[in-house]
């Protein structure tokens, strides 16, 4: 299948979408560009690393300036961070270069997720000082209406597979 504009997922961390953009690039015969791995690339430092030397408000600046390259690539699949759409110009620049699928999960999912997730350490510094489960609700509360706001279709993925989120995915497209 030819993508004529990014395909973007978003969604809070643990939803799965680094897991279904792998899959899903080998159905569309794409190759799946993971925006924290840019991040990572374009610093030279795990994304826990640049929060703890510079702060999140340092990593947010290296995300956008990462989503702002991937955007200019021909069409492609692209795995967004959990917190990329909290920018306005984020959100902007996902709106005018492609559309964007968020995939859901319930807070207890999402926590077991990333306990069983080895990229957990690296990628997933604490964003807040609550323990995990409560930021969790609480960070899920604040950015569902923004998931919602800035996706097309929203996938629940909680007792989904990995292949039942990739075919629900392919059968909303074109
Ligand atoms: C973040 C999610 C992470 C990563 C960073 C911040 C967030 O990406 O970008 O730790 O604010 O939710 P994943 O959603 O891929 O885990």
């Amino acid at each position: 299948m030819t993508l004529t504009t990014h395909l973007y997922l978003t969604g809070f961390r643990g939803t799965g979408k680094s897991s279904v953009a792998r899959l899903l690039a080998k159905q569309l015969g794409v190759t799946a560009i993971d925006l924290d791995e840019v991040v990572e690339q374009q610093a030279g430092v795990s994304i826990s690393k640049i929060f703890e030397d510079a702060g999140e408000s340092a990593f947010r600046d290296l995300e956008s300036t990462a989503l702002a390259t991937v955007a200019k690539l021909p069409p492609t699949l692209i795995s967004l961070g959990g917190g990329a759409i909290l920018r306005a110009e984020n959100r902007n620049c996902i709106a005018t270069t492609g559309i964007c699928i968020w995939l859901d999960a319930d807070a207890n999912t999402i926590a077991a997720r990333l306990n069983r997730d080895e990229t957990t350490a690296e990628r997933r510094p604490a964003l807040t000082a609550l323990p995990a489960l409560a930021e969790i609700e609480r960070l899920l509360d604040q950015r569902r209406p923004i998931y919602e706001q800035t996706s097309q279709h929203r996938i629940e993925t909680t007792d989904h597979s990995i292949d039942q989120v990739v075919d629900e995915i392919l059968a909303l497209l074109p």
